[in-house]
């Protein structure tokens, strides 16, 4: 079966194997310590995922862990959303692009100038001889838990969820960063705005009957990939069930609609 990627308004079919389905999901090790994350890994060892290192794993076990899956042959995306000055950033950053993860992340909340130094403290490390590869640099949007609700009455801002997104978005784009995350939904408008080359990473993804937990702008799988998306973030889905693996093979299924 094939999928039906929408792309400025026409619709192109685009099949993916199982291994390519694979490659697109990155796996949130939400994990209170470097046991209970590298068990989880252990577990889905030559799936061919990525692993998603946030704050709660590395604040308790730090580099090390992010060390330790790279060693395992794993893509690892570290996500610490980081906002700061930009100085700090750009230091945050050429300590991030050091310890060799293949993509992380910033809010675009920081504006424009906190955004390039982060590319500048890549660039640093890279010349410096101190990072391998220059891992993608990407912008959060919106957080998937924000509904236009909390948007407008508590963040304050008046525009839609989708708006506020694509502006961020192209932000970002100005700023030189690769890509964003953001939510499933407005994967086909930030492609619009920004090329079909920029980066989509999203979370909020959510299999048919399970449970929303905290997040509010979501999709199943199979839609997510129908919009176009470059990487969906999967966590409690596939890391709290009761066969994690099993958990991740259903929805590589439904990804490859086999
Ligand atoms: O368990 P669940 O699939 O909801 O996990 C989503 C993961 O994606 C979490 O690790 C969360 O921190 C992360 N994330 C998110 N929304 C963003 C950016 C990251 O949910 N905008």
């Amino acid at each position: 079966m094939a999928f039906y990627r929408r792309k400025k308004g026409c619709s192109q079919v685009s099949g993916f194997t199982r291994n390519e389905a694979a490659a697109k999901v990155m796996v949130a090790l939400d994990k209170p310590d470097a046991d209970a994350a590298l068990r989880l890994a252990s577990q889905l060892q030559g799936a061919g995922c990525w692993m998603k290192v946030g704050m709660e794993l590395f604040y308790a076990a730090g580099p090390s862990v992010v060390r330790e899956l790279k060693s395992r042959g794993f893509r690892v995306f570290l996500d610490l959303k980081m906002h700061d000055i930009p100085n700090t950033v750009r230091g945050g950053a050429r300590s991030i692009a050091r310890l060799g993860v293949d993509l992380f992340n910033v809010h675009a909340a920081g504006g424009k100038a906190m955004m390039s130094a982060a590319m500048d403290g890549v660039r640093e490390a890279v010349e410096a001889g101190d990072a391998g590869q220059a891992p993608i640099v990407i912008a959060v949007t919106q957080l998937t838990s924000t509904s236009e609700a909390v948007l407008r009455d508590e963040i304050g801002i008046a525009s839609s969820v989708e708006e506020a997104v694509v502006r961020y978005a192209r932000l970002a784009k100005e700023a030189g960063l690769q890509g964003v995350v953001a939510s499933p939904l407005e994967v086909v408008s930030v492609k619009q705005a920004c090329g079909s080359a920029f980066v989509t990473v999203t979370p909020g993804i959510r299999p048919k009957g399970a449970d929303l937990g905290d997040q509010s702008r979501v999709a199943t799988p199979g839609d997510a990939v129908r919009m176009g998306t470059d990487y969906l973030v999967i966590g409690r889905a596939i890391t709290s069930a009761a066969d994690p693996a099993q958990a991740l093979d259903t929805i590589l299924k439904e990804m490859t609609g086999a």
